[in-house]
């Protein structure tokens, strides 16, 4: 194919590389900010967000997606390795308009797929009167080191885990109850992440004698569209497991895994993190 104004393709490229230099090269991205704006650059530039295009997962499915560029508008809408100071600030320069929270942040936390802000906004969080930034910018609000899941040990102690048997005429129901302390929905996103539950009946040498596993998160289906089964704020999830002696099971013991990566609990994420972990007697319980 020949570029526009007969000049082959290697040439063209040259001229474009030549002329870039004359584009407001300040108008977008960090060019120049993190020169004044120490602080905010140097931590922004640990966030996830700085690197959102840069993670193998990401780039392994871009390579997969029908419409790249879709991908880019929330991962690196200016190019490079991810969100840059005027994704957030906008392009217009000083003096720059606070940013909108939650408004600001819904252009990508929340579209097709992605439903953390709808999530916040119809839970308990606001009526407590905490936004994005008491949870996600802890002590710090003018600050730009954005946490979330991806820094260690964000998630320790973010979801508990209760456990009773109740006796029923038909046998003991073990009932298990989830909660977590999230301004949204767990997990909050959708990409990938996945809280498991995992119950496991063990018999009186420890052997297994029954397992179950529930998957919280977002699941994307085959044609398309998002189906949702996160475990919402406030009063979390309750779930039950009928006969938890079966198998000659005497102890119960439920897990919470926060997974980063899709598919099933097994082979594990490297990543994953150990929300809480319960065990309970039956045989204690049911003699008292
Ligand atoms: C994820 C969104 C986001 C990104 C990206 C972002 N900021 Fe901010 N910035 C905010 C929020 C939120 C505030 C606080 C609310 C406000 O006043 O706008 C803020 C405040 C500021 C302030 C005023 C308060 C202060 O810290 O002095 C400056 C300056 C600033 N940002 C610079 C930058 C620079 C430079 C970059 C790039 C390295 C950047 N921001 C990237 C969201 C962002
Ligand atoms: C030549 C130095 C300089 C550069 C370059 C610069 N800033 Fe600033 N910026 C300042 C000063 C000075 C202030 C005044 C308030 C302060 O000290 O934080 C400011 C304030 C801000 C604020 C607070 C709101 C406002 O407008 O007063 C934001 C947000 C901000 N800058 C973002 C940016 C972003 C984004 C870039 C890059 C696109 C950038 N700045 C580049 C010097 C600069
Ligand atoms: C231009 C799109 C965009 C905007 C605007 C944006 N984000 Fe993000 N954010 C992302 C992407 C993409 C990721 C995923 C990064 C990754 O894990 O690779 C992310 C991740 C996060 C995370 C998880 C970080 C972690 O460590 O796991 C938090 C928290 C977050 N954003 C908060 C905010 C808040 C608060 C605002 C508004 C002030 C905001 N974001 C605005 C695109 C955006
Ligand atoms: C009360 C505290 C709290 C508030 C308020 C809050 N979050 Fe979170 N957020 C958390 C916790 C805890 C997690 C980790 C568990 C999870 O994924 O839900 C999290 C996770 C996230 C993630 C990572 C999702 C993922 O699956 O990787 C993003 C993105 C995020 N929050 C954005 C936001 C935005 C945007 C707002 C404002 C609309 C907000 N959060 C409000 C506590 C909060
Ligand atoms: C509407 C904004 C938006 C669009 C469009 C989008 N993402 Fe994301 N993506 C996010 C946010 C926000 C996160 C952070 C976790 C979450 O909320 O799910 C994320 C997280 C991810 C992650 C996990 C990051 C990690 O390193 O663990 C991958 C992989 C990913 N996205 C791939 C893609 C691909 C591929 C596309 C295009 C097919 C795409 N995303 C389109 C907003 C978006």
């Amino acid at each position: 194919m020949n570029a526009p104004g007969g000049l082959s393709p290697a040439v063209a490229v040259l001229a474009l590389l030549l002329s870039a230099p004359a584009a407001p090269a300040a108008a977008h991205g960090d060019a120049g900010c993190r020169a004044c704006h120490p602080l905010a650059g140097a931590q922004f530039a640990q966030t996830a967000m700085a690197h959102a295009a840069g993670s193998p997962d990401f780039i392994g499915e871009l390579a997969a997606a029908d419409n790249p560029a879709r991908c880019l508008d929330c991962h690196a809408p200016g190019g490079g390795a991810g969100l840059a100071c005027t994704d957030c600030h906008g392009d217009g320069g000083h003096p720059y308009p606070a940013v909108a929270v939650p408004g600001g942040c819904a252009r990508c936390h929340d579209a097709p797929g992605e439903s953390t802000v709808r999530r916040y906004l119809a839970g308990p969080a606001p009526l407590r009167g905490e936004d994005c930034l008491d949870c996600h910018l802890p002590g710090e609000r003018a600050g730009h080191d954005f946490r979330g899941p991806s820094r260690p040990g964000f998630l320790a102690g973010v979801a508990r885990l209760r456990m009773l048997v109740r006796r029923e005429p038909g046998g003991p129901v073990a009932v298990i109850q989830v909660r977590h302390r999230a301004g949204h929905a767990l997990p909050g996103g959708t990409t990938g992440r996945a809280v498991w539950l995992r119950v496991t009946g063990l018999k009186g040498d420890g052997r297994v004698a029954w397992s179950e596993q529930v998957r919280f998160g977002w699941e994307h289906l085959p044609d398309g569209r998002w189906r949702e089964a996160t475990i919402p704020p406030g009063g979390g999830v309750m779930l039950e497991f009928p006969r938890p002696q079966r198998g000659g099971s005497v102890r119960l013991r439920a897990e919470l895994v926060y997974r980063f990566r899709p598919g099933p609990l097994e082979p594990a994420d490297p990543r994953q993190v150990l929300l809480d972990r319960l065990e309970l007697a039956l045989v204690e319980q049911h003699t008292e």
